[in-house]
């Protein structure tokens, strides 16, 4: 096999995740093999099946225990570890230790449902401040000084003008309304200060290499889960890359199992906002935009990105975006659209922690990495993909 840049991947099973191991896999020249971990705390391993059928690797097999697996040239090896737990993720760094280690990682791993972390604080902390913590331990002994971070857009908290398109430098960590929202914070806190410390300990006269750390600011990834409609015996059955487990915290899976018929409507929280239809507006970009935006950062990181421009040994943070924002009422009308039938809604009150408007200047991203959203909102909405899944979804009612 030709050499590859292996990339570790935690939470590689989830939604952002399995499809970011796709654009990953799928690049030209088989450039990138993948080594993901995760505990499938809110993801199942049959996420891999499909990705390995997507990007046709051969031979891909999990075990019956479902806690290890890969396809037959190891470009894409599955261990079911929690990030948390030091010793099982050191003996994923171990045994790659011995084959090159990593180029880099991607931490996707954690816990992300805003209204639950307000119900369970400390396991929040624990989990996503946790893992993040042993992964930097664990990378930074084993030669590994290249991350890309899954941050949000909820680190801005309610902006001071919510009309305003979001910049990197605008203030962050100050009002934020939720404790998942604050962990996303205090992460990219951590990552700061852990960068600082290698030119400190140099100043020491310490042998301390730089970090390249890429962290990213997803704005609204459409939950549409890439779904092909497939009309089985005049019944539609959702056939995903992955599965929405308990009633969809965001609009697009509600808004998609609504579709299906998983639920009998949409409610929209809340009418009366200041914004053309009283709904509120969000910039929601493509999953595979998002996907993508994650394979710029990494060759952002190691100055391979198309623009030439390089992150190496630096601290970057950049908005992933479209720049355009579309009211829940669009989003109705455009996934309707798409499906060629109205989906059902109606209006409820606002949603605590709401704010008005979310958008992104995403301006950043495309002068350094190169990096822009390319997909439509009629994509999003319509986005299908000529897939066969060879194994049964699992359409289990949450
Ligand atoms: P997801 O829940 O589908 O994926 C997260 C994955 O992490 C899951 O597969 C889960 O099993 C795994 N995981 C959780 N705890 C773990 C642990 N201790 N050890 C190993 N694996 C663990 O969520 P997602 O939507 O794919 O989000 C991925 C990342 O992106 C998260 O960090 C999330 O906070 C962030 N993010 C998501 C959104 C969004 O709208 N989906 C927006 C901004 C940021
Ligand atoms: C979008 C719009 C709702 C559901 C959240 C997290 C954020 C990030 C992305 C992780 C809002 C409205 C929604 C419904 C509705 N996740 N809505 N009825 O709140 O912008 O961001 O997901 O990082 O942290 O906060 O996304 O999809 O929940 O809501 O009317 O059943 O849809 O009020 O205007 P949100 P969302």
């Amino acid at each position: 096999m030709t050499s590859t840049k292996r990339i570790l991947v935690t939470g590689g099973c989830g939604y952002i995740g399995s499809h970011t191991l796709v654009s990953l896999l799928q690049q030209t020249g088989g450039l990138y093999s993948v080594v993901v971990v995760d505990n499938l705390a809110n993801s199942q391993y049959e996420s891999l099946n499909r990705v390995a059928t997507i990007c046709g690797l051969e031979g891909f097999q999990v075990n019956n225990e479902g806690t290890e697996g890969q396809d037959t040239n190891e470009r894409l090896v599955f261990r079911k570890v929690d990030c948390c737990n030091e010793a099982e993720l050191r003996s994923v760094f171990v045994d790659f230790a011995s084959k090159g280690g990593f180029h880099a990682a991607v931490h996707f791993a954690g816990l992300k449902a805003v209204g639950e972390s307000k119900v369970i604080p400390l396991k929040y902390y624990e989990v996503n401040i946790g893992a993040t913590l042993t992964l930097l331990n664990l990378m930074e002994e084993f030669g590994c000084r290249s991350i890309v971070f899954s941050s949000s857009a909820t680190v801005y908290g309610v902006a001071k003008d919510e009309k305003a398109k979001l910049k990197e430098t605008d203030e962050v960590g100050v009002t934020i309304t939720n404790c998942y929202g604050r962990t996303k914070y205090q992460i990219e806190q951590i990552l700061g200060d852990f960068h600082v410390c290698h030119g400190i300990r140099r100043e020491q006269g310490k042998d301390a290499k730089d970090w390249s750390i890429a962290i990213l600011r997803y704005f609204n990834p459409d939950e549409l889960r890439i779904i092909k409609w497939t009309l089985i015996h005049e019944n539609l059955t959702e056939v995903a890359l992955t599965d929405p487990s308990g009633i969809p915290n965001n609009l697009m899976p509600y808004i998609a199992q609504v579709a299906v018929g998983r639920r009998p409507h949409l409610t929209v929280f809340g009418n009366d906002y200041d914004t053309p239809d009283g709904t509120g507006i969000r910039d929601y970009l493509h999953v595979l935009d998002l996907a993508d935006g994650h394979v710029s950062a990494i060759q952002y990181l190691d100055g391979s990105a198309p623009t030439g421009k390089s992150g190496e040994g630096k601290l970057n943070v950049f908005n992933l975006g479209t720049g355009t924002g579309y009211s829940v009422l669009d989003m109705v009308k455009a996934f309707g659209k798409a499906r060629g039938k109205d989906i059902p809604y109606k209006f409820g009150q606002r949603r605590p922690g709401d704010v008005t408007i979310y958008m992104a200047d995403p301006t950043l991203a495309k002068v350094e990495m190169g990096w822009d959203a390319k997909r439509t909102l009629e994509e999003m909405c319509s986005s299908t993909w000529d897939w066969q899944t060879k194994t049964p979804m699992a359409t289990k009612d949450k």
